[in-house]
């Protein structure tokens, strides 16, 4: 069963339902998402059982991960998380993927990332966000520099990929450089949330 938690454009964010466990299974043996999405967690041993198991700790560890579901049809279509929440600093790193091949490069990935920007400052009250890409992944590189992510910072030759080194890279994003692109997402109606209006007139 999803939930309609946020919806723009062609998608929506649900809470994870643990019975697509199967299709979380397929998703975590996929070679793009093993060597992008993770640090080349290729090697490891996926199951249904494990993917439930996986599904089940997100859940009961309280992890803010979503479910992308496109509106048209109701399918599941990627993952897109807010991690490692400070709430005294304000803070989290965001991640996430659109699953099978045939939905990449649809735009799904830009819509899905802006979503869970959103939802962080928004509805977590986060002040900034940063996120982590490794040099050879240029899908993810042209996702985060179209929502407004700018480059904080580099590990040199901290990923090997095809017995190369490259190096994995920090971005973070400020509310005005999200918000000046998506002005539609924080108007709301007709009401401005106080809370984006507040940390806008702070920087
Ligand atoms: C990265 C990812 C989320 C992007 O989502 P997506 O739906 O494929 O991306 P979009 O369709 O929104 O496209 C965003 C940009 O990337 C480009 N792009 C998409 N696939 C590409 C590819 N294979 N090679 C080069 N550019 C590509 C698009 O053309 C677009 O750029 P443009 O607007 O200049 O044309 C998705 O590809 C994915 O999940 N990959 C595997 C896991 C992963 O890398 N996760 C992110 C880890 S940080």
């Amino acid at each position: 069963m999803y939930y309609k938690k946020l919806v723009a454009e062609d998608l929506y964010l649900s809470p994870i339902d643990v019975n697509d466990a199967p299709i979380f299974a397929k998703w975590f043996n996929n070679c793009d998402i093993a060597q992008m999405y993770s640090k080349g967690g290729l090697s490891d041993y996926f199951t249904e059982q494990k993917a439930r198991e996986k599904l089940e700790q997100y859940i009961s560890n309280n992890e803010y991960r979503f479910e992308v579901i496109r509106l048209s049809d109701d399918k599941p279509i990627g993952l897109f998380s807010i991690n490692e929440v400070d709430m005294q600093n304000r803070t989290c790193r965001i991640g996430g993927f659109i699953g099978d091949e045939q939905n990449r490069g649809k735009g799904y990935g830009t819509q899905a990332l802006k979503m869970i920007c959103d939802m962080a400052f928004f509805a977590f009250g986060m002040r900034t966000i940063f996120t982590r890409v490794h040099s050879y992944n240029t899908p993810s590189l042209k996702t985060v520099n179209k929502v407004g992510f700018k480059k904080v910072g580099t590990l040199k030759d901290f990923i090997v990929f095809n017995n190369k080194f490259y190096d994995h890279l920090y971005f973070q994003l400020m509310p005005k450089d999200f918000y000046k692109n998506f002005t539609s997402y924080y108007k709301r109606g007709n009401n401005f949330s106080a809370h984006i209006t507040d940390l806008l007139n702070r920087e």
